[in-house]
């Protein structure tokens, strides 16, 4: 039994090392190593340097030599997703697409409340089922750690049962599924109170629960006019807060003040931002809270994408999430959706490339990946191609042919 693995050799890799957690970052300031190998020991890596070089210290070492040309990044991390849920709602999207907003179909009873409603019907190995399915689809798109939210539940015992489903799927797969805490994603239309009534209820009876059965360490809430306002949100976090809890809101999707709280409440993140203005932008850019983008939102709905240059531009933090839900979400594509936001938005590849590995990572607090260097987990995805700038070129249609997680090969288109 070899206590070392070597992999390689890349013609080229990119490490995303060395690149800050906040704005700008041109092309010319990546790391770009040739004919590279990863020499990995316990899942984690311990050197990346000439494969040629490396394979020569091979005592103890199994070698994974690639046949062919590969091109390596750190494997992908989706910071902002839904794929927790029952139902479909292709019914909406057909709606929208025939004039209703997003919000009148809500208010008509339809949006988030039909996917609760299909949520509470299935029963939690149904949800296994289906997020074991979309999170695997996520891996073969080289997505190898991703956030995932409740937020269809709605009432203590819903929430619980989404999030015992989460957990038991992330034993299940080969990524890392984070979990969030959702359960301020709307007021339950069958819940016979007010917001603070409904926000107290889940504070006082869920959050132990999460912390004693280590449920979910992040919590997450909708601030927007058809959901949760600023005021009503501020003691919710304030609890959160209190328990030691990570708090990620849903931010100027259609209006702004979202961002505020979110800066307010150190927020890991601010997710959306479709509508925030210039003062949105540069509070977010002062502050240490990360933006994401979620493009795959503005495609769903057919509005326009979050002001990511300007984010950027302001010296702000950019991370780039799927979003991938059923409602105004339902794509759940990360790299097409991030280089179509490079196209609108005019972000470097650089850019785009660190909002779906190190930026994402910091957005979910985790210091161990997206970022290819020793001590590092070994998650990493392969692209036949010589040159890095194919992959965000083929504007997601060019998927990765193997993907590593902590060391092993969990896809290969090859076999
Ligand atoms: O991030 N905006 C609120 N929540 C989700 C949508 C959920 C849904 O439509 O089911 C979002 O877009
Ligand atoms: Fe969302």
């Amino acid at each position: 039994m070899y206590r070392k693995k070597l992999i390689g050799p890349f013609r080229q890799l990119i490490p995303m090392t060395g690149l800050a957690l906040k704005g700008a970052i041109a092309d010319s300031q990546l790391t770009i190593l040739e004919n590279a190998g990863i020499l990995i020991k316990d899942g984690d890596i311990l050197a990346i340097s000439s494969f040629e070089d490396l394979a020569k210290n091979s005592e103890d070492v199994e070698i994974q030599e690639l046949k062919g040309n590969h091109t390596c990044i750190p494997g992908l991390i989706d910071a902002h997703t839904h794929i927790c849920y029952g139902g479909s709602r292709a019914k909406d999207y057909a709606m929208r697409n025939a004039g209703k907003t997003y919000l009148e179909i809500a208010k008509a009873g339809g949006g988030i409340w039909d996917t609760v409603t299909q949520t509470r019907k299935a029963s939690k190995e149904a949800l296994i089922k289906s997020t074991t399915k979309l999170a695997n689809r996520h891996l073969k798109n080289g997505v190898t750690t991703l956030e995932v939210k409740s937020g269809y539940g709605l009432s203590v015992d819903e929430e619980l049962k989404m999030l015992h489903a989460i957990k038991e799927t992330n034993s299940l797969v080969a990524a890392d599924l984070i979990p969030t805490c959702l359960a301020a994603h709307m007021l339950p239309k069958d819940y016979d109170g007010n917001q603070e009534a409904y926000l107290a209820e889940i504070s006082t009876k869920l959050f132990p629960i999460l912390k004693e059965q280590r449920l979910a360490n992040r919590i997450d809430a909708f601030v927007e006019e058809s959901a949760f306002s600023a005021a009503q949100i501020a003691p919710y976090f304030e609890k959160a807060k209190a328990m030691g809890f990570d708090i990620t809101v849903h931010a100027d999707q259609f209006s702004t003040s979202g961002s505020q709280v979110a800066v307010d409440f150190g927020a890991l993140s601010a997710d959306h931002l479709e509508a925030s203005t210039e003062t949105e932008i540069n509070l977010l850019a002062k502050s240490d809270t990360i933006a994401t983008a979620l493009p795959g939102a503005s495609l769903g709905l057919g509005c326009g994408f979050t002001p990511a240059r300007q984010l950027l531009d302001a010296g702000g933090s950019l991370a780039i999430a799927s979003d991938h839900n059923p409602g105004s979400a339902p794509m759940g594509d990360l790299l097409t959706q991030a280089s179509i936001l490079g196209a609108f938005e005019k972000l470097s590849n650089a850019e785009v490339l660190a909002g779906i590995t190190f930026r994402a990572a910091a957005a979910l607090k985790l210091n161990n990946r997206g970022r290819l260097a020793k001590g590092y987990h070994a998650d990493f995805i392969g692209f036949h191609t010589d040159y890095y700038q194919e992959i965000l070129y083929n504007q997601g249609n060019f998927k990765p042919c193997m993907v590593w997680k902590n060391g092993d090969l969990v896809f290969d288109k090859h076999s």
